[in-house]
């Protein structure tokens, strides 16, 4: 059985939790394959909404398994707090929930690192959230890291211990001030949490359920223009958001991939600095601030808000290999007259059909302009229903694309979601 795919497609807080929320119930397996606490996805059920920093998006579905896989960096505080937020009893979560040996942990250091080199930036700050992400990953990638699988070894204190008075000694040349005693003890508790769960080799766990024909969904953090290699760098974070990041962070072959599920709002946001061509620094921006209440699900951030990007979503649905596409928030839009999708760019008076590297190129977005539609959408369950307006901007897109658009969420309720057949 192939392994589908689904990840945001333009700076993140698309709707993924939402969507895997919603579509658990057609798959055995739900799988993390990156980031780590800097992730917040939310999804409602019974008028209570839940937001999801490490555990995968599945977890309230009874019957599926929830992986945390090997490319996805831990914060033992985090998933304590997590687990005893959830609802369900530790006891019903054990079965549910596996950690890969091989994800890394964030260390209390690693988090006090991260705001050291945040607070040194400067013009390049990239407003982390301060997770500890860019330094575990960077201890990981330069085979320093410390791993969910050494919880279980014998000489595990030692190990914390030794890493610990290496980012000590590093943290000496900073002038900051940290309590990492209070730290530390929220750490180990999470550390004796963790121990309740399965600590596997997850990618043998992942590839025999799918031959056995089990169905699994990966699903990815952040979105396609913060990744590492591939985003608006150097404001992305430190791992692979991308399709690829979905072989290397759970173990499975490009040949197992079947769909790959792409997300994208019906217009954007970003949270944190870096290039957003079509950001609306306006009272459209505060609009869709407001009505789609775009404040981070992480650190409460109100987030930057724009028209729909189609350059940048062409480039992500490029470098995933999107199969499908689903939108999130069109809801959010109803009651303008007329809305706008950036076609294509401008730099220095001349289209590019290309997003430009570098972080100082002036870009001119070019807009379509389309009529808005002016009715309320949530309680839609039909797409026929749907305004023709509306329809008329997702076909637009889907011609500009190549890529059918084959679900369209209407509200934050799992239930508010539109499969096309
Ligand atoms: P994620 O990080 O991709 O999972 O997205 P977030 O949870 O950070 O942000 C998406 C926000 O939009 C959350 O508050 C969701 O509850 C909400 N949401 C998701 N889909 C829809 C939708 O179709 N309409 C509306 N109005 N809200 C949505
Ligand atoms: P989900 O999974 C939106 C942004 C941060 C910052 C940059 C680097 O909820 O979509 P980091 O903490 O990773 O060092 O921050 O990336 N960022 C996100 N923005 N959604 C997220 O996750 C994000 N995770 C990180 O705001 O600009
Ligand atoms: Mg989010």
């Amino acid at each position: 059985m192939k392994i589908d795919i689904l990840l945001g497609l333009q700076w993140g807080d698309e709707g993924k939790g939402k969507i895997v929320d919603a579509i658990s119930p057609d798959y055995d397996v739900i799988a993390r394959f990156q980031g780590g606490p800097n992730a917040g996805h939310s999804l409602e059920f019974n008028n209570v909404k839940h937001v999801l920093h490490l555990i995968p998006s599945g977890i309230f579905h009874k019957g599926k398994l929830n992986l945390i896989g090997n490319g996805v960096v831990i914060d033992p505080s985090v998933f304590k707090k997590e687990i005893e937020e959830l609802g369900p009893s530790l006891n019903e979560l054990k079965d549910r929930l596996v950690i890969s040996t091989r994800a890394n942990l964030i260390l209390p250091t690693h988090r006090i690192l991260d705001a050291a080199y945040e607070c040194q930036k400067g013009m390049t700050k990239i407003g982390s959230t301060l997770k500890g992400i860019c330094t575990a990953y960077t201890d990981k990638t330069s085979r320093n890291g410390l791993s969910a699988g050494d919880i279980l070894r014998a000489d595990f204190n030692d190990l914390y211990n030794s890493h610990r008075e290496r980012h000590l000694t590093i943290l000496k040349n900073y002038d900051l001030k940290f309590d990492l005693a209070e730290y530390e003890k929220g750490w180990m508790e999470g550390i004796e949490m963790m121990k309740n769960f399965r600590i596997i080799n997850t990618e043998y766990l992942v590839n025999n359920l799918a031959t056995q024909g089990r169905k699994v969904l990966a699903e990815g953090a952040q979105g396609t223009m913060l990744d590492l290699d591939l985003g608006s760098y150097p404001f992305v974070t430190s791992s692979n958001t991308i399709s690829a990041g979905a072989c290397t962070g759970l173990g499975i072959s490009p040949l197992s991939i079947g769909e790959v599920f792409g997300i994208f709002k019906a217009y954007c946001t970003r949270v944190g600095t870096g290039p957003f061509p079509t950001e609306l620094n306006d009272e459209t921006g505060s609009t869709l601030r407001e009505k789609g209440h775009e404040f981070g699900s992480t650190t409460g951030r109100p987030r930057r808000c724009g028209w729909l990007d189609l350059p940048a979503l062409k480039y992500a649905i490029m470098v995933n290999g999107v199969t499908q596409l689903f939108m999130t928030k069109a809801d959010v839009m109803s009651g303008f007259d007329i809305v706008r999708i950036c076609t294509c760019y401008k730099v220095d008076g001349q289209e590019c059909a290309e997003i430009p590297y570098g972080i100082d190129a002036v870009i001119d977005p070019v807009y379509r302009e389309m009529e808005g539609w002016k009715q309320e959408i949530s309680g839609i369950k039909d797409y026929g229903k749907l305004p023709s307006t509306l329809k008329k901007f997702i076909e637009f897109i889907e011609t500009e694309t190549g890529v059918p658009v084959t679900m369209v969420s209407v509200g934050p309720d799992r239930e508010e979601t539109i499969v096309r057949r």
